[in-house]
């Protein structure tokens, strides 16, 4: 044998004897999950392998790790690996072994959900639509060819992972899986079917032997040894159903997700952390992020309807893989405070102590010795000043403190010390050129892949959602003695869509367009129709925007024209269309003649470009080149001078695109009181979406193919190609009150001068801080990008920051009297605020 088996052996057999020896299974007790005998306080972040590239995995999941993640939880997506019966698909962003390995290569751990029903704002909850079409299926409930299929699949799935080694207890990553998804409610309202089912998942789950425990979330019920867990925006009023199951958080919501014609929805990190915070004191022993990365809905994966191309959910790691600052950092801050509180909080139980109406103390006393402790402040509105252990505290408004060894406070909730990064989307270098376009052409669409019916027929079950698109197209004979036709008033179509979009042609002319909501999935189109005498076709393009992934039995929900459909105001009064004979197409010609791909390109006559700008014409396929601009920020295509439609880049789909403006209230928003999603909002009267995420790893250097499909109209000269940038970085951070005991409490163990706040500022990789924008230590307004200087000024702000800034990546400035000369104003309490540019090296 050579050296490298010797080797291999050498560690598979370290493997098994540590797991002979070590009893390597996980498990679990009333406190923590235990891993190889240990109990755990475990921080998870939810990253979904295919809503990024493999490309950005092994940094995505660093930067994870850097944040203070242990776990990395994802969903496994059953509908993208088996999209046909029998046919797998790991590859690619599909490859979730590689993405498994990339978790173990980084030294964390995972959560793998199976579900396999994930809901997650997915295409149809996860589920492959060709399920639906299992004679007898009956979608999560106790039906045997639904629980054949899911058994299947949940066994493929453990089996994949087993032969490559992955579960814990083999040595691998993977500490937790879980079945079904958020059933609890469902369970509920289908009664003694429902229990049954649920029993059967989580024995089905039990039976295949992983090794680690299995936990089922928002399910009450959860049957042993399988644990209930909590998902939601606060979870510390949750308790497992057995004394002796820990305390888990499945989905700590860190955002919200997005969709179209909505706002883009912000969670405050100091809400987000005192959340975290007050489960932690509760006794919460594992907490997962609900997205910690969420990524893009590429091709047609977005659930529905509705669920915009970006998933970013406001999540530590932005859509784009760049840390989002104060969240990443803030949170960072916290996972220090509650791990250096984790053998206190494993070995103890809290004694709650009233420190005020609205304050509490938590504190974990354990037996071997150490101590830590959770200062709480419910108060919405006041700061308060409590007295624990003979010290005094002071608390924000709805904030935690935590003290890791009972006296001095390592971290409020509230107080963000960390940099804010102002992130924009920089011009590139890039120019599209050889624009050209091609028609969708209407009238020549009755070809072999057509067919006719009487009556209107429900979209999906025709069109199994191979494709967005459904055509319904039938014709109107119009006698010449109709009094519209001599100056009367022209007749109304009124078309019963039941989702999702919908564009109505008369004689080939675009008439008009009609759509839904998430919360109103049924609309209608109401519209004059310029007939003429004699034949007229009435074609009618419905189009799915991303089938629905949550509800009870969703998956039994309409899509398409199901009616009625009726002419009003003809001589005869209405004339209802609802059971003529229709023609249906499924698709665009230009899908079926894959013109979204290099390949496919050519199977057409394109039109030159110059003619594009004048005419937006719409159901309109429009192609350009382009260079890979320079540099290596993440890229989007900003693609708000068009309508709706989807964009490719060299074949691979960016996702739908849809310049639909939000509505909402975006009045602003404390961090301060519960949260909820319409809460803090942004972007109203903006496009909900502009910009378009278009992985780096799928360009090559020249001539890279863009298609797009427009159906409505658009300039497409209009869309670029924008970088994204840290453009600038501000801080704004406090001193210290000047109360001797303060900095005893603050000071945590060192010296003092160690522990007085600090500005920490740090531009992106390749760039440097260019120029302050702004600085102030003494009594600064506003916050960043608005910053102004107050009554107090120290005049050396500016130079000190410069001295200690300009050209360097990052910089500390401690807040001290002496770096800024002399104190500005003695007895006020002083803040230093900066905003620096951040530039490219050059
Ligand atoms: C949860 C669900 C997740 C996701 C989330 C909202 O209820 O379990 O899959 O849909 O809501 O983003």
């Amino acid at each position: 044998m050579n050296s490298v088996s010797n080797w291999v052996l050498f560690i598979c057999l370290s493997v098994f004897v540590e797991c002979v020896l070590v009893q390597c299974r996980v498990t679990y007790d009333r406190k923590a999950i235990v891993i190889n005998g240990q109990r755990r306080i475990l921080i998870s972040g939810s990253i979904h392998y295919p809503r990024s590239t493999p490309e950005m995995w092994e940094d995505l999941i660093n930067k994870a790790k850097e944040g203070g993640v242990d776990v990395i939880e994802t969903y496994v997506f059953w509908n993208v690996h088996e999209p046909s019966p029998g046919n797998y698909n790991f590859e690619g962003k599909y490859d979730i072994v590689r993405f498994i390995k990339t978790i173990q290569k980084a030294g964390l751990y995972a959560h793998l959900r199976i579900g396999p029903y994930v809901c997650a704002e997915w295409n149809f909850g996860g589920f492959p639509v060709w399920l639906k079409y299992v004679p007898g299926i009956s979608f999560r409930t106790d039906n045997e060819p639904f629980k054949m299929a899911m058994k299947g699949f949940t066994e493929k799935i453990v089996s994949l992972m087993k032969s490559k080694n992955l579960f814990e207890s083999q040595g691998g990553p993977i500490i937790l899986s879980q079945i079904e998804n958020e059933y609890g409610s469902q369970a509920k309202a289908l009664g003694a079917p429902g229990h049954h089912y649920m029993t059967w998942a989580a024995n089905m789950a039990v039976g295949l032997d992983t090794g680690v425990p299995w936990v089922m979330c928002k399910e009450d019920d959860a049957p042993d040894p399988v644990i209930n867990t909590c998902n939601g925006f606060y979870c510390d009023s949750f308790s497992p159903n057995k004394p002796y199951k820990p305390i888990i958080w499945t989905e700590a919501w860190s955002g919200w997700f997005t969709e179209f014609g909505g706002p883009i929805h912000q969670r405050p990190v100091q809400d987000l952390a005192f959340a975290v915070a007050r489960f932690i004191q509760k006794g919460g022993s594992f907490v997962n992020y609900y997205m910690y990365h969420g990524g893009t809905n590429f091709g047609r994966s977005a659930g529905g309807p509705f669920i915009a191309t970006s998933y970013d959910y406001d999540a530590p790691l932005d859509e784009y893989g760049l840390i989002r600052q104060p969240k990443y950092g803030h949170l960072k801050e916290l996972h220090r405070s509650i791990k250096l509180c984790e053998q206190a909080l494993v070995s103890a139980d809290p004694t709650v102590t009233s420190l005020g109406s609205l304050q509490q103390a938590h504190v974990y006393s354990a037996e071997s010795g150490g101590c830590a402790a959770f200062l709480a402040n419910y108060d919405t509105k006041s700061a308060v000043r409590v007295l624990f252990n003979n010290m005094h505290y002071n608390l924000p408004p709805w904030s935690i403190s935590i003290l890791p060894d009972c006296r001095n406070v390592v971290f409020n909730t509230a107080k963000v010390g960390v940099q804010t990064s102002q992130m924009e989307m920089l011009p590139s270098n890039a120019e599209m050129f050889s624009w050209e376009t091609f028609n969708e052409d209407l009238s020549s669409s009755e070809d072999s892949s057509s067919f006719s019916a009487h009556g209107l027929l429900e979209q999906i079950n025709v069109t199994r959602d191979t494709s967005d698109y459904l055509w319904y197209k039938t014709s109107v004979d119009i006698g010449s003695s109709e009094s519209f036709l001599h100056g009367g008033e022209l007749p109304t179509l009124i078309v019963q869509s039941t989702g999702h979009a919908l564009h109505v042609f008369v004689n080939g002319q675009l008439s008009g367009s009609a759509f839904g909501t998430r919360q109103n999935r049924r609309f209608a189109f109401k519209g004059k129709v310029n007939l003429r005498a004699g034949s007229n076709k009435i074609a009618l393009l419905s189009v799915a925007v991303g089938l629905p992934n949550v509800g009870g039995h969703y998956e039994q929900w309409n899509t398409g024209v199901l009616g009625p459909v009726a002419l009003h105001g003809l001589d005869q009064g209405k004339w209802d269309l609802s059971w003529a004979k229709w023609t249906y197409q499924v698709g665009l010609k230009g899908e079926a003649m894959n013109l979204n791909s290099p390949n496919g390109i050519s199977a057409v006559d394109w039109m030159q470009g110059s003619l594009i700008a004048q005419k937006q014409q719409p159901l309109t396929w429009h192609k350009a080149y382009f260079n890979a601009p320079d540099g290596d920020e993440p890229l989007a295509l900003d693609m708000s001078g068009m309508g709706k439609g989807q964009v490719w880049v060299n074949g691979q789909s960016l996702g739908r695109y849809w310049t639909a403006y939000a509505t909402g209230n975006c009045n602003g928003c404390s961090y301060s009181g519960t949260f909820r999603p319409p809460k803090c909002q942004l972007g109203c009267g903006q496009p909900t979406q502009k910009w378009y995420h278009l992985p780096r790893s799928w360009l090559k250097p020249t001539q890279n193919l863009l298609v797009l499909f427009e159906e409505l109209g658009g300039d497409p000269t209009r869309i670029t190609l924008v970088k994204r940038s840290m453009t600038s970085v501000c801080a704004d951070v406090a001193e210290y009150h000047p109360n001797i005991k303060n900095w005893q409490i603050e000071s945590y163990g060192r010296t003092e001068e160690f522990h007085k706040p600090k500005v920490h500022l740090r531009c992106g990789p390749g760039q440097s801080i260019s120029s302050i924008k702004f600085a102030s230590f003494g009594t600064p307004l506003g916050t960043c990008g608005t910053f102004q200087q107050g009554t107090c000024h120290a005049p050396s702000s500016y130079t000190t920051l410069e001295r200690k800034c300009i050209g360097r990546q990052r910089c500390t400035v401690t807040i001290s009297n002496s770096n800024f000369g002399q104190d500005p104003c003695p007895n006020v309490l002083k803040r230093l605020s900066v905003e620096a540019i951040c530039a490219p090296l050059t």
